[in-house]
């Protein structure tokens, strides 16, 4: 029996990363996930760029029996729970699907951590529980609200952990709460290949500058902000992992329930992003503007500093290193895993 952290969901985007950064901080890993909306080859990369082995189960989170054979055979330290679906558009027309997979998924996994003992958790948020700040930066004490069902299944899911944690003061839970991680592994090897047509602005950007698509669209050039494009805190997705690492500090005895934005701060707007990238590539980037689509904010980054005090967590890299690595990862991977 070993000491180790399992990750769910840890073939993807940020789970992928955060395996690698807790292997080379000398901690112990395994892996659940059932590669829903991920390759097994992220998991292959780890391994080589670590040159550690680690055991992963293909598997379901909701899987109850799964669950406790991965208890029964390695002594848990603590979850990191990255498991999930993470498409606003795709939550509106499936909600049942996500609601399932991401609130039914946590409580199968508090079970049975309640039921083996192990009860400390890191779980996965996001800054869309701020739904529209009333002022900037978004500290976390700010009050929530959601207008779509993932932001709801993120908001339940926070709801749960509080109550729970009211009824049990043993829990050592984290809620990070997520800006918008972007870029790749420095290697090269390791990135995100979002299915279909991207969601995320960074990944469109680099699809057009390699080709695969014509033109980014920017949606509103007429908000509040410097340039009148919408404004995000656009997070390195090294930093965010590390921040998975610093979080696990709060799994000591005592530390009860605490609460981070993982953002950089500093926010950056579309057509910021646009030049950036298109330094990075070495030529400009088409787009042409669009309206406002309905629901989006002008503004939303984070006061990153109570991660600062407590965690002795801060964002390290810089917008020229979030571009470049978002290309280099592009250029060598243009099929993502599947190459
Ligand atoms: N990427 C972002 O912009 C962002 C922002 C805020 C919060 N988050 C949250 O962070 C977490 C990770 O996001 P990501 O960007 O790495 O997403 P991702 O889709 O790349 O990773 C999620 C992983 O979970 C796996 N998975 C999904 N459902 C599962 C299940 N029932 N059982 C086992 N495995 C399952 C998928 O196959 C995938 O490997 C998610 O919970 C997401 O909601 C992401």
């Amino acid at each position: 029996m070993t000491e180790t952290i399992l990750v769910t969901g840890g073939a993807g985007f940020i789970g992928s990363h955060t395996v690698l950064e807790l292997l080379e901080a000398g901690h112990k890993v395994l892996v659940l996930d059932n590669y829903s909306n991920s390759h097994p080859k992220s998991l292959e990369v780890v391994k080589e760029l670590t040159g550690q082995a680690f055991p992963i189960y293909e598997g379901d989170v909701r899987d109850r029996d799964l669950l406790r054979q991965i208890f029964s055979q390695h002594n848990v330290t603590g979850v990191i729970h990255f498991a999930g679906f993470k498409a606003v558009g795709e939550s509106v027309q499936q909600p049942l699907v996500y609601y399932d997979n991401n609130v039914v998924g946590l409580l199968r996994l508090l079970d049975v951590m309640e039921e083996v003992g192990c009860k400390n958790l890191i779980f996965s948020s996001s800054a869309t529980v701020y739904g529209h700040p009333h002022k900037l930066p978004i500290r976390e004490d700010f009050p929530l609200s959601v207008t779509n069902p993932y932001g709801r299944t993120k908001l339940m899911s926070e709801e749960i952990l509080r109550d729970l944690y009211a009824k049990d003061q043993t829990w050592n839970l984290v809620i990070l709460r997520y800006f918008n991680p972007i870029g790749a592994h420095p290697s090269g090897r390791l990135g995100e290949y979002p299915q279909g047509v991207p969601t995320n602005l960074v990944p469109y950007i680099t699809q057009v500058a390699s080709g695969c698509r014509d033109h980014v669209r920017v949606f509103g050039d007429d908000y509040d902000t410097l340039d009148g494009t919408g404004v995000r805190d656009y997070i390195h997705i090294v930093d965010l992992s590390q921040g998975h690492v610093a979080a696990m500090k709060k799994w000591l005895p005592g530390s009860g329930l605490s609460l981070y934005n993982l953002g950089t701060g500093k926010g950056y707007s579309v057509l910021e992003m646009i030049q950036g990238l298109s330094q990075a590539v070495g030529h400009e980037i088409p787009y042409k503007i669009y309206k406002r689509r309905p629901g989006d904010i002008a503004s939303c980054y984070a006061d990153p500093s109570k991660a600062q005090q407590e965690l002795g967590w801060t964002a390290q890299m810089t917008l020229e290193d979030m571009c470049r690595h978002a290309w280099n990862w592009q250029c060598l991977n243009p099929k993502g895993f599947q190459d």
